[in-house]
Formats: C-alpha cells, sequence, structure tokens
C-alpha cells in the first residue's frame, strides 16, 4: 500500500536553473461527494466526479534559481513567488498559495531554491460563482510535478500524475480528481481497485457509451462569495448527528454507480445523483451551526427539471456543489432538446441569464 512517505524523493539526478512551462487543469463535477474530512485532506468518504472540459485554469510556472536557498526574503516568506492573476498581480491569492507550498514542501524539497512567477486565469467569468480551487490547485500542481521531472527524469507516468493529484489534495482535497481521467475516484474504496485516499485515480472499471461525452450545463443562480468556505463546511461534518451514516451512505452509492456506469441504466444514476445533492445540502442545514445555500431559484430550476422529466421522458438530472448554482447533467444525444429547454424555461433563474456548457473532458494538459 502507498504511502505518503512514498513521495518523499530522496536526491534528484539532474539540476536546472531557470524556465518556465505552462499546463490547464479542468474542474470536476462530483456525484458521489466529498464532505468531512480527516486531519491532511484525507477524505471522511470516498466520491466520484466527473472532469470537466470547458472550466479551467490556465497556469503559467516561471523559475529561477536563487543564489542562496535558505536566505529568507524581507518580509519573512519562506518561498519566494510573485503571484498574476490575469496578468496583474495578486496579493490576496498569495496566504493560500503559500500555505500550499508550506504542505507540500516536504514531497518537493527544491521549492525553496527557487523564485517563482506563477501567472493563471480561468476560462470561466471571475466571481461566476464557480470555484477555482480544484482547477486552480491542479493547473499549479502540474506545473510543479513538470519542474520536478527535469530534476529526476526517470519518474514513472503513474509516479508523476498520482504524486500531481497527491499534491493538488493538499492545497483543496477536490482538486486530486482534476488531474487525470474523465470519471476519478478519491477515497478508499473496497470494490475499486487502486483507490486511495492520498490522491485520485481514474475509474478502473467498464464505462457504458451513453455516459461518453456527458453533458453539463451549470447555470450560475447566485454569482456572490461562497457563504461557506469549503474549510468551515467540512468542520461541520465533526460531531455532526448523521456523520457516520452518511459517510457510510457514500460507500453504497459508490457500489451502485459502478454497476450503474457498466450498464448505463440512467433512471438509477438520476436517483443516486440527485440524493447525493441534496443530501450535500441537507448535512448543511443539520449542523450546528446550519446553511441553506439553495436559493429560491435553485429550488425554481430542480422543480422545472422534474417536470420536464416526467413530461418528456429525457434522463436530465441536476447536481449541486456547496452552493446555489446548478449543474444540469444529461446525455450528449439529448443536448439539442435540452439546450432548448434550458434556454426557454431556466435562464430566467440564472443570474444575469447567465449559464456555462460544459461536458466530460480528460483532465490537465501541458501547453
Ligand atoms: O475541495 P473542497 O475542500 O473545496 O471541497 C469540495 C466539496 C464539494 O465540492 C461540495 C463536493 C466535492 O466532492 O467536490
Amino acid at each position: 500500500m502507498f504511502t505518503a512517505k512514498d513521495f518523499i524523493p530522496t536526491n534528484y539526478s539532474k539540476t536546472i536553473e531557470q524556465g518556465n512551462f505552462q499546463w490547464t487543469a479542468p474542474s470536476n463535477i462530483a456525484l458521489v461527494k466529498y464532505w468531512g474530512k480527516k486531519d491532511n485532506q484525507i477524505p471522511a468518504n470516498p466520491s466520484v466526479s466527473f472532469t470537466l472540459n470547458n472550466c479551467k485554469t490556465i497556469t503559467k510556472l516561471a523559475f529561477a534559481k536563487k543564489e542562496i536557498s535558505t536566505v529568507l526574503n524581507e518580509t519573512g516568506e519562506k518561498f519566494s513567488f510573485d503571484l498574476l492573476f490575469e496578468g496583474k498581480p495578486k496579493e490576496d491569492f498569495k496566504p493560500k498559495i503559500q500555505k500550499f507550498l508550506e504542505r507540500i514542501e516536504i514531497y518537493l524539497p527544491f521549492l525553496k531554491d527557487y523564485h517563482f512567477t506563477i501567472d493563471t486565469e480561468n476560462t470561466f467569468p471571475h466571481s461566476s460563482g464557480i470555484a477555482s480551487s480544484a482547477s486552480g490547485m491542479a493547473a499549479l500542481a502540474m506545473n510543479l510535478m513538470r519542474l520536478e521531472k527535469e530534476l529526476n527524469p526517470n519518474m514513472t507516468e503513474n509516479y508523476f500524475y498520482q504524486k500531481a493529484s497527491m499534491l493538488a489534495r493538499l492545497g483543496s482535497g477536490s482538486a486530486c480528481r482534476s488531474i487525470k481521467g474523465e470519471v476519478v475516484v478519491w477515497g478508499n474504496h473496497n470494490n475499486i481497485s487502486g483507490s486511495s485516499e492520498l490522491f485520485g485515480v481514474e475509474f478502473p472499471n467498464i464505462i457504458h457509451d451513453v455516459f461518453k461525452n456527458f453533458q453539463d450545463t451549470i447555470l450560475l443562480v447566485d454569482k456572490g462569495e461562497k457563504q461557506v468556505s469549503s474549510t468551515v463546511g467540512h468542520d461541520l461534518m465533526h460531531n455532526h448527528p448523521y456523520a457516520e451514516r452518511r459517510f457510510a451512505q457514500a460507500h453504497e452509492n459508490l457500489d451502485k454507480l459502478i454497476t450503474i456506469f457498466e450498464n448505463g441504466d440512467l433512471e438509477e444514476f438520476i436517483k443516486i445523483v440527485e440524493s447525493e445533492a441534496l443530501t450535500l445540502h441537507s448535512m448543511m442545514m443539520t449542523s450546528m451551526p446550519y446553511f441553506i445555500l439553495m436559493k429560491p431559484n435553485t429550488l425554481e430550476i430542480i422543480n422545472a427539471i422534474w417536470k420536464f422529466r416526467n413530461a418528456t421522458k429525457i434522463p436530465v438530472c441536476f447536481t449541486l456543489d456547496a452552493g446555489a448554482n446548478v449543474h444540469v447533467l444529461y446525455p450528449n444525444k439529448n443536448k439539442e432538446i435540452v439546450l432548448q429547454f434550458i434556454q426557454s424555461e431556466l435562464v430566467g433563474y440564472c443570474q444575469n441569464g447567465q449559464y456555462i456548457c460544459d461536458e466530460i473532458g480528460t483532465g490537465a494538459v501541458e501547453n
């Protein structure tokens, strides 16, 4: 069994003075939700997600070796880096990156040897209510692994992607599912071989063709700042009256999805996916303190989807993140009619009529 220690390198065979890389990493949408964690970003239950294709972060990492690696810079920071968002310095993102670098330093001992310029942008509109932490941390982790690969060119492809996912996890849990593969599992599950709580793995079993190019149209109901940060949210599961039952349910739902992915039973798929979304929100409503993250328009959309599905028998369903926006999931072959339905009946519930068309993608790429 893998342990985190396996990702601590011994020594590097190569050196590199300076250079730059650029990686693009997508967001992902969980079908079985990760909600609740132990120390070191270890999930309390396994989760599975579809990797997205269009909602992405593009991050360029420039690096240059410093003269003396251990000298603290003037502000007393351990790491030397500049952070640019859409080409402009963004000071308020720096503490998060600083914390991330501190957490991963043990796995990437070269970090203090370099000055980094991290230049990042998202393909989705800023403050759209779509979290960029998954795609952002995944893109940064890929760049840092790319640099480690220069120092250790013999690393295997498996090690490269697993470690990238592990590093991303330490930035933001769900980011570990944004590295590689269309359907990604994170967390130990008895019946999914290779599953790990340290990193995300591609779902290893058969996936029915009906899930090919599965569509996710994201309806932007509320673009405001998150009411509950995910750190606070996960903490709500400590001493939560229903926590243990919920964690067991996630295992059961993943078991059901293994069969559903194989036989393509969309009716059963919808039951699991919608129940997971509502369970996530129920956990928030029944914690102390308690929160309602759905907005009236979230419910309007859910009801409209149910009505449409009942009337047409088209297998369209919804899922939710820890917020008010709605992800509308449906097979590629129903794209035209579902988009028509969204445009005629759901757009009115979106803030400024905004929505984003996305679909299943394959993971991070170097560009
Ligand atoms: O990665 P975090 O810590 O922001 O948590 C994300 C949690 C959910 O998006 C609500 C569910 C999930 O599995 O992605």
